[in-house]
């Protein structure tokens, strides 16, 4: 092969590469924009966990102090995802007073998004002990068990 051919190989890839990434720009961002509003589902094995920490007075107290310092600023002091700090995210943050969707969650589903947060809910892992995210589980159980009714 000449040396002519190679370089009409070349723009031919330098075209066929702008092309791709002008077409996959616009779908790669549609795509992340709806990603934030699709439903969060932890995998099955994590939702399967079963809490080790019983939801005593105590544990409670101890989850309310946790929460009141690190997520009531995005989730509200009744939990219903209107903290002061929620207004400028583009995300809502969860509304546990939503009996509807507490229901819909296990212990280990909760436990399982707050380790490992999305967008703008991070994810408390590296910062809280696992005792501590088991008594926030407990804790916001309780913002839906007084909106129940
Ligand atoms: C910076 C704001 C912010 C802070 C601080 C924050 N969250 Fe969130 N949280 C969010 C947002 C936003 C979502 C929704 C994320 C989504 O749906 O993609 C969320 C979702 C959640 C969910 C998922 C609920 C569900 O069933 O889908 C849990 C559980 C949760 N947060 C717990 C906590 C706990 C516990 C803390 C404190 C340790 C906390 N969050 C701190 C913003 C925050």
């Amino acid at each position: 092969m000449t040396g002519h051919s190679n370089k009409n190989s070349l723009w031919f890839f330098l075209g066929f590469g702008t092309l791709v990434i002008f077409t996959l720009l616009p779908l790669a961002s549609s795509l992340a924009a709806q990603g934030a509003a699709t439903t969060w589902t932890a995998p099955a094995s994590a939702k399967d966990v079963k809490n080790p920490v019983p939801a005593t007075p105590k544990s409670i107290a101890a989850g309310k102090e946790i929460y009141e310092e690190n997520c009531l600023m995005c989730h509200g002091e009744k939990g219903a995802g209107d903290g002061i700090a929620a207004q400028s995210l583009n995300v809502k943050p969860a509304d546990f007073a939503d009996a509807k969707l507490m229901k819909s969650e296990t212990d280990g589903s909760l436990f399982w998004k707050m380790s490992n947060g999305r967008g703008p809910m991070p994810g408390w892992k590296g910062t809280l002990s696992d005792t501590q995210r088991w008594q926030l589980v407990n804790y916001i159980r309780t913002f839906s068990k007084g909106a129940a009714k």
